[in-house]
């Protein structure tokens, strides 16, 4: 080996590390337990990244707040539509206050997931895995083999993306009886959003439930234990969402972020609020209409900091297949599709299957132009 090759010791001692704390299986909240005070250097942003932080500013522009109340029908649902509509292919992010989710059962969720990740971790180690197959897993950094640097954090996952199925037994006790009671209300809450989303793109109210978009839901519970150098590091990278749609619940730290008109804008936690996302599939059904954007989460020194995302995925089996809207590509009006017709299961594999390439980071609606005509 050259030893005046910088980068190829670079990459060796990388990988190695990333080994060695993979093994751990104890997560970023391991280190923090252990009392690091300086990150190690598999989490550090890259030099470019750092730098180009240094020159962006930051505009105060706020996400739109849609308030539910009143949905069901006439001209309050109407009013409401029309928001949902504007801030879908403005903003591709919103959050809903007055929804049908007792707050009561949003703390818990959050309460439970903290259990999970601060129980003892000989029991949290028995989940820790990287297949992807497992449906219930618990891992740090999905794509830490491929990613630039790895995020501040750890994260609890419950697929049903395969099947929309998932055994109750499966689901770690410590959370299970809460968590099923989210899974039950959040579903049917995806449902409701459909349906408004629906009527935003001019659609019959079922249009998109009838894509079976609301099936095969993924539930990612975060972790984001505090940060001893966050001006390094990320909790979450720049994406976008490979789902139709993301219903977020997150506490009350904050650190989301969205990018609006080229500035990073704060998601700003709301007490008994959700984040709304238009995910990838849906920017792809609704032919560019609605936006699916790049968001991220900022490490803190304040936490830990505790999410959980919801994908609405649409299932891989029976294979089925989408593409843009017919009713959104009828010539007469001008619009031509966008996108070819695809399988969820093969845009999902892209997804899962890239590995970084050096200009775009991994999860972001690049790996979709592969399907623009
Ligand atoms: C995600 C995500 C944001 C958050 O899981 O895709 O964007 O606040 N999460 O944790
Ligand atoms: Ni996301």
């Amino acid at each position: 080996m050259d030893i005046f090759s910088n980068e190829d010791t670079e990459k060796y001692d990388r990988a190695d590390a990333l080994k060695v704390f993979d093994e751990t299986k104890a997560g970023v909240k391991g280190l923090v337990d252990a009392g690091v005070t300086k990150i190690p250097r598999i989490f550090i942003r890259p030099h470019d990244e750092l730098v180009e932080e240094l020159n962006s500013s930051k505009v105060s522009l706020q996400i739109p707040i849609i308030d539910l109340t009143g949905s069901e029908k006439g001209d309050r649902r109407k009013e409401i539509v029309e928001q949902i509509r504007v801030a879908s292919e403005t903003w591709g992010f919103f959050q809903v206050i007055n929804h049908e989710i007792p707050k009561s059962l949003l703390d818990e969720t959050i309460d439970c997931i903290r259990m999970f990740h601060e129980q003892e971790s000989e029991i949290k180690m028995k989940f820790y895995s990287r297949d992807r197959m497992n449906k219930v897993r618990f891992d740090s950094n999905l794509d830490l083999y491929q990613s630039r640097a790895a995020n501040w954090r750890d994260t609890l996952t419950l697929s049903m993306f395969i099947l929309d199925d998932l055994n109750p037994d499966e689901v770690p006790s410590i959370c299970r009886e809460t968590m099923l009671e989210y899974i039950k209300h959040v579903t049917k809450f995806g449902g409701t959003l459909l349906e408004l989303l629906s009527e935003a793109l001019g659609l019959r109210p079922h249009h998109l439930q009838d894509l079976e978009c609301c099936h095969g839901r993924t539930f990612v519970c975060h972790y984001y234990p505090p940060c001893p150098e966050p001006e390094l590091t990320l909790g979450s990278s720049k994406h976008t969402d490979p789902s139709f749609l993301t219903l977020l619940l997150q506490d009350n730290i904050g650190g989301l972020q969205v990018r609006h008109h080229d500035q990073w804008t704060d998601v700003p936690p709301l007490a008994g609020g959700f984040v709304v996302n238009i995910g990838d599939f849906l920017q792809i059904v609704s032919n560019d209409k609605f936006k699916s954007v790049d968001h991220r989460v900022l490490a803190n020194h304040n936490g830990p900091r505790i999410s959980m995302a919801c994908f609405f995925t649409g299932v891989a089996v029976p294979p089925k297949i989408y593409g843009p809207i017919k009713e959104l590509t009828l010539q007469s009006d001008g619009s031509t599709p966008v996108y070819q017709d695809f399988l969820l299961r093969t845009l999902m594999c892209m997804f899962m299957c890239h590995t970084h390439d050096g200009i775009f980071g991994p999860f972001t609606m690049q790996r979709s132009t592969s399907l623009r005509f």
